[in-house]
């Protein structure tokens, strides 16, 4: 065991206060006091209200809607944190949206998590700890180390408490991106595992074009690394249904679930949609999803990430 001597301070941004609570309350610490107040003219302004003087200072933030707001947020606290004098900055971003533009697929567009990395390092952070970027090679847009936490374990927990018999279940991962991913898992698992030939048409719809695998009376698990719209999820559910899948269950790191995706859960044949508390689900789109969607809790992972990272132990074993 490792010692670090500077006090181990844990802030949060306005984008999931109840998440950083419960790392907070994992580390047996208390939440930071800080505030964030907006200008009449739309300008933010974020005031930390103890002192950060040489401390080991983690800031938590998802960038989850208003996207633009939380990351703006995070910069200048960032940056105020340096000017007071902290000796170490992390940014802890759970959800780190802007992972999904990662390369010029189009002309004349910006590979926005390139710009995003560069922010946050230009503001002054010394670290970033995130969990599961859409695309993992994300974090070589960062100069800084970075500590990218994977769900996964928390995710096959839950399916081993739920799911009777769930090693002989088969996962499958909605496009080949996430192949890897549900790879990982279904070792853990023990299981089989699927994949689904998807192609995107616009931001909202995609096609699923064939089933590879078999899932003919088997319970499935549907895993990815977020639902948003929901398209992808539900093209998967059909095929899977289509190929005979008996039961279908979801497990997705980031719980986005914007514009029709609660509507479309509440009409989906499966027996529940589960994400972590990366991002807030508020209890109207439960509702809305006719209760299906349920959340699981990261904090634990986050807390002992930051635990180690403060007394400079290794990361990787809590993958283990
Ligand atoms: C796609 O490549 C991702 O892994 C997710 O499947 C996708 O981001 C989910 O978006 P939507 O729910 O809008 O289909």
């Amino acid at each position: 065991m490792h010692t670090n001597t500077r006090p181990l301070l844990v802030f949060s941004g306005q984008s999931n206060q109840a998440l950083a609570q419960e790392i907070c309350d994992q580390l047996g610490i208390p939440l930071g006091k800080s505030e964030t107040q907006r200008f009449t003219n739309d300008n933010l302004v974020v005031r930390f209200k103890e002192s950060l003087r040489e401390a080991d200072v983690f800031i938590v933030q998802s960038f989850s809607t208003p996207v633009s707001d939380s990351i703006m947020e995070l910069l200048l606290m960032i940056d105020a944190a340096k000017s007071a004098s902290a000796a170490r900055v992390t940014a802890v971003v759970p959800y780190f949206s802007y992972a999904r533009s990662d390369k010029k697929d189009e002309p004349r567009i910006s590979i926005a998590g390139r710009l995003v990395a560069d922010l946050i390092q230009a503001a002054g952070a010394d670290r970033l700890l995130t969990m599961t970027l859409h695309s993992p090679q994300v974090h070589g847009f960062f100069k800084i180390p970075v500590d990218h936490l994977s769900a996964e374990v928390v995710l096959a927990k839950h399916f081993e408490q739920t799911v009777d018999g769930v090693h002989d279940g088969v996962v499958l991962a909605p496009d080949a991106g996430d192949i890897k991913r549900a790879s990982a898992l279904s070792r853990r698992l023990d299981s089989g595992l699927a994949f689904i030939d998807k192609r995107r048409t616009s931001d909202t719809t995609v096609n699923a074009r064939a089933l590879i695998g078999d899932v003919q009376g088997k319970k499935v698990y549907i895993v990815d690394d977020e639902i948003s719209t929901a398209g992808s999820l539900v093209e998967a559910v059909n095929l899977a249904r289509e190929n005979g899948a008996a039961e279908v269950y979801v497990a997705v790191t980031h719980g986005v679930y914007t514009g029709p995706a609660t509507d479309r859960i509440r009409d989906l044949d499966v027996v529940e949609v589960c994400s972590t508390n990366t991002v807030v689900v508020p209890e109207s789109k439960v509702e809305a999803s006719g209760g299906k969607l349920k959340t699981l809790t990261v904090a634990p992972l986050f807390a002992k990430a930051i635990r180690h990272i403060h007394t400079g132990e290794s990361v990787s074993t809590l993958f283990e």
